[in-house]
């Protein structure tokens, strides 16, 4: 999947969105600026029917949107190295709450941090060389199980 355009990406998060339930996690993996954030905007509010301000979790490591009798929980770990900082934020408890939806920025910062079922949306820069600010951006999805099965024809 390609996107050229900020107005895509979370297009395509909606897309996203509208097939996912309660209890299932996925990571965004890509760098800094690449619109793992956006990304997350599209897909919160397309499960959540309802336009949502979504704004990064870097320094909060755990951001909660609720609409509608459906939860949220955007988390990043940017900031974080290792499972002792984990312990204090609720990591946990918020990836298996069994009745949100977790979406996960820069989980691969803290080892041993992975949830016990998830998928890996990775996103791309098509040209490294190009203006960041425009250049495309590319979707590949990663994992295995029903919560794959249900993406996989998006990307
Ligand atoms: N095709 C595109 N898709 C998404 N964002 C785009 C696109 N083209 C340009 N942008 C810009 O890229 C930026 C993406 O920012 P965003 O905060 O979503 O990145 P991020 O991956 O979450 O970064 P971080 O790792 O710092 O949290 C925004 O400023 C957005 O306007
Ligand atoms: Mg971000």
């Amino acid at each position: 999947m390609k996107t050229q355009t900020l107005a895509q990406t979370i297009d395509f998060g909606r897309q996203l969105g509208a097939r996912l339930r309660p209890g299932d996690v996925i990571a965004l993996r890509g760098n800094l600026g690449i619109g793992k954030t956006q990304l997350v905007h599209g897909i919160a509010a397309s499960y959540l029917q309802k336009e949502v301000h979504v704004c990064s979790p870097s320094f909060t490591i755990i951001n909660q949107y609720e609409a509608n009798g459906r939860t949220v929980h955007h988390l990043d770990l940017y900031r974080l190295s290792t499972l002792e900082e984990l312990e204090s934020t609720g990591y946990w408890d918020a990836i298996e709450d069994p009745n949100a939806l977790v979406l996960i920025e820069w989980l691969e910062q803290v080892d041993r941090a992975q949830p016990l079922d998830f998928v890996t949306i990775d996103i791309q820069f098509e040209d490294e060389n190009d203006d960041l600010s425009h250049t495309p951006r590319l979707f590949a999805l990663h994992g295995s199980g029903d919560l794959y099965d249900r993406l996989a024809d998006l990307f």
